[in-house]
C-alpha cells in the first residue's frame, strides 16, 4: 500500500483512483503550497503577448455580461484596451515556460506522462470567469494567487445543450451541489463530464493541470494514416472462389465478411496500431514551444558534464517508452526512436521524470551519442547544476 499524499489531503493514490478519478470532484486545502505566487497577473499578462504563445480573450459584455466574445492568439497589447468589467486570460501550457511550474507534475506521480496535457493558467479580476460549462477532461485546478468560487453541479454528457449563440460552450443552468472559495495552494479535482463554474473573488490566478484522453477517432484517423502509405496495402484482394451470383444485384453476406475478414486480419497481423497509438500519443500538443537548439558534439556533453549539468526531458516535448515484443521502445515528439541498448536505463529514468545527473556512469559512447542526438533535437534538454 502506497504511503498517504498531502496533494490528496492524505488519501493514497489507490484510493484516489478509485473513488474519485473519473467520478467525483476532490477538494484538499493547502494541497499544493509551493504552487501559491509562483507567477503573479504581471507574468501570465506578459506571457499571453509573447509569440507562439495560445492564448485566449474571454470578455463578457458590460451591458449583458450573458454576451461573451473570445480573441485567440496572437494577442496584442490593444486587445487589451477599453476592456470590459469582466474578463479572463487563458494562457496554454505555462509548464513550457516556467520549469518551477513544470516540477509540479511530479506533484501526481500516480497518472502516466502520456496522459498529461498541459498547465494553463486563467487570470480574472473580481466577477471574471468563463461560465459554467464541462470539459471532457481530468482536471486539477490549483489556486496560484487570490482567490476564486468554485461551483460544481451536475454531470453533463455529449447529449447536453448548450446556450445557443455564444462563442463558449456555456451551460443555461446548473445544479449546485458544491460552493466553496479556494485560497492559494488549495487543489479541486474535477472528474470529466462534471459541471463547474468558476469565479474570480479577486485578482486571481488558478492553474488547471489538464489530462488529455484519447477518442476512439483520433485513434482511428492515425491508423487510416498510418495504413494508408502501406503499398503492400494496395495490392487488390482475389476473389473468393467465385461462384455464379444468382442475383447480380446482390453483395453477399460471405463476400461480405471476406472483405471484412481481409481488414480485420491486417488490423490483428501488424504493428500498425500500435504505431499509430505510440505515435499518437506521443505526439507534442504545442510543438512551436519546442525550442530549436544550437547543436551540440559530444566533446560539448563531455564538458557539460564536468560542470555538473543535468538532462530532462524538455518540457514542451514528450517522451515514452513501451515494451513491445521484449523490447523497449521509444517514442518522441510522435516519432520512434531508435537508441542503443546501453542508453535504456537512463532514458527510461527520464522518460519517468527524473534528472539525470551526467556522473561517470554516463560515460559510454553510445550513451552520449544518444544523448547528444535527443539534445540537438530538443526532446532532451540540460540544465545547469544552479538551476537545478
Ligand atoms: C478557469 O480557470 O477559469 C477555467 C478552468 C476550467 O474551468 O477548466
Ligand atoms: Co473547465
Amino acid at each position: 500500500m502506497s504511503q498517504p499524499l498531502d496533494v490528496l489531503g492524505g488519501i493514497t493514490a489507490e484510493q484516489f483512483l478509485s473513488e474519485y478519478w473519473q467520478k467525483k470532484p476532490l477538494l484538499v486545502r493547502n494541497a499544493l503550497p509551493e504552487i501559491a505566487n509562483l507567477l503573479e497577473p504581471s507574468d501570465v499578462m506578459e506571457l499571453a503577448l509573447e509569440e507562439d504563445v495560445t492564448a485566449r480573450l474571454i470578455k463578457q459584455k458590460d451591458r449583458d455580461p450573458n454576451q461573451w466574445t473570445v480573441k485567440s492568439s496572437p494577442l496584442i497589447k490593444a486587445d487589451f484596451q477599453k476592456m470590459p468589467k469582466l474578463w479572463t486570460l487563458l494562457v496554454q501550457a505555462v509548464d513550457h515556460y516556467s520549469f518551477d511550474l513544470a516540477e509540479l507534475w511530479k506533484k501526481f506521480p500516480f497518472i502516466p506522462q502520456w496522459r498529461r496535457d498541459d498547465i494553463m493558467v486563467s487570470y480574472a479580476p473580481k466577477g471574471g470567469s468563463v461560465g459554467q460549462h464541462f470539459d471532457f477532461y481530468d482536471v486539477f485546478l490549483l489556486q496560484g494567487y487570490g482567490y476564486r468560487r468554485w461551483q460544481l453541479g451536475q454531470m453533463c454528457d455529449a447529449e447536453t445543450e448548450f446556450v445557443a449563440g455564444q462563442p463558449l460552450k456555456l451551460l443555461p443552468e446548473m445544479q449546485v451541489n458544491f460552493d466553496e472559495v479556494l485560497a492559494p495552494g488549495d487543489l479541486l479535482y474535477v472528474p470529466p463530464g462534471l459541471a463547474h463554474y468558476g469565479v474570480a473573488e479577486d485578482d486571481c490566478l488558478t492553474f488547471s493541470f489538464g489530462f488529455r484522453m484519447p477518442n476512439i477517432s483520433e485513434m482511428m484517423d492515425r491508423v487510416s494514416d498510418k495504413f494508408s502509405v502501406d503499398e503492400m496495402l494496395r495490392t487488390p484482394l482475389q476473389d473468393l472462389v467465385r461462384k455464379k451470383s444468382t442475383q447480380i444485384g446482390e453483395m453477399t453476406a460471405t463476400e461480405l465478411d471476406y472483405l471484412k475478414a481481409e481488414l480485420w486480419a491486417r488490423l490483428q497481423n501488424s504493428s500498425v496500431l500500435d504505431d499509430a497509438i505510440l505515435s499518437l500519443m506521443s505526439e507534442p500538443k504545442y510543438p512551436e514551444n519546442i525550442p530549436e537548439v544550437d547543436e551540440i558534439g559530444v566533446g560539448d556533453l563531455e564538458d557539460a558534464l564536468d560542470q555538473g549539468y543535468q538532462i530532462m526531458l524538455e518540457p514542451a516535448s514528450r517522451l515514452l517508452y513501451a515494451n513491445q515484443l521484449d523490447e523497449v521502445l521509444f517514442w518522441a515528439n510522435g516519432e520512434a526512436i531508435c537508441v542503443a541498448e546501453a542508453s535504456i536505463p537512463t532514458l527510461q529514468k527520464i522518460a519517468n521524470g527524473e534528472r539525470v545527473l551526467l556522473d561517470e556512469n554516463l560515460y559510454d559512447a553510445n550513451i552520449l551519442e544518444d544523448l547528444v542526438q535527443l539534445l540537438n533535437e530538443s526532446i532532451l534538454m540540460l540544465l545547469p547544476a544552479e538551476d537545478a
